[in-house]
């Protein structure tokens, strides 16, 4: 898994770890190829004496967790006092697309439930607005021909794709589907999540907003940095 080696990915996952993690925390671990250098340093963590234990965000999480022996846990079992995840995109105002590995339901779970989310992302995923990256929507299979309707009648000719292909649509760990929809460029993501929220049967879309505490920036030469606000959202909590 991710063999494919990213300096910029990994000194963002190292450093999330090393400035967010402290011996005896629960911790929830994202999803996705940046998240991937988290894991594997709480793992080092845990080999060289650490007691941390972990969410994690899908089941491709929990099974690198397992195989780097991280003791997991439920949602809540035990505070959370942070996690770390990857992104689609990040805004100015740390608004969020994720669920590009279609796992956005568990980590937006994660990222309420937590004390402290921290956001870990490479240059190229940091935008001027949200949209270019096509936004995904869990959608619940059987009131998925509801959604397709409700969708066109209140986004007109925005394109929505299912995730995957006609004999074998992509399902994600909680056997729902993926819709791919694309908005171009988002200017109020709180009122879009909403307006996509109210369809029966979009569990989630992919918007984070108002969640986000730090983002951390990896570079190629092995540092990250910390990436500035430029408030507009009220944050939620
Ligand atoms: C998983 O569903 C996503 O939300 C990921 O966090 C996001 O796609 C980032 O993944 P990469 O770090 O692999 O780009």
């Amino acid at each position: 898994m991710f063999e494919n080696e990213d300096p910029a990915k990994r000194a963002a996952g190292y450093a999330a770890v090393e400035r967010f993690v402290r011996d005896g925390m629960c911790v929830g671990l994202g999803t996705g190829s940046t998240a991937y250098w988290a894991i594997e340093r709480v793992g080092a963590r845990i080999a060289a004496g650490e007691r941390i234990t972990a969410v994690p965000t899908s089941s491709e999480t929990e099974t690198l967790c397992r195989k780097l022996a991280i003791p997991l846990a439920q949602l809540l079992e035990h505070p959370m006092q942070v996690a770390i995840d990857g992104a689609d995109e990040v805004a100015p105002d740390w608004s969020l697309i994720k669920g590009g590995g279609g796992a956005l339901f568990r980590e937006k779970a994660v990222a309420l439930a937590c004390e402290r989310y921290i956001v870990i992302v490479t240059e190229p995923k940091l935008v001027p607005a949200l949209g270019r990256f096509p936004l995904p929507l869990e959608v619940v299979p059987f009131a998925a021909p509801y959604v397709r309707r409700e969708f066109a009648q209140r986004f007109g000719n925005v394109e929505v794709v299912r995730r995957g292909t006609e004999l074998q649509p992509f399902v994600t760990d909680n056997g729902n589907w993926i819709f791919d929809a694309h908005f171009g460029r988002i200017d109020d993501p709180p009122a879009l999540d909403a307006a996509l929220r109210e369809i029966h049967g979009v569990v989630a879309s992919g918007l984070f907003y108002g969640m986000v505490d730090e983002v951390l920036v990896g570079e190629a030469n092995g540092t990250a940095r910390s990436l500035a606000i430029t408030p507009r959202t009220t944050r939620s909590r």
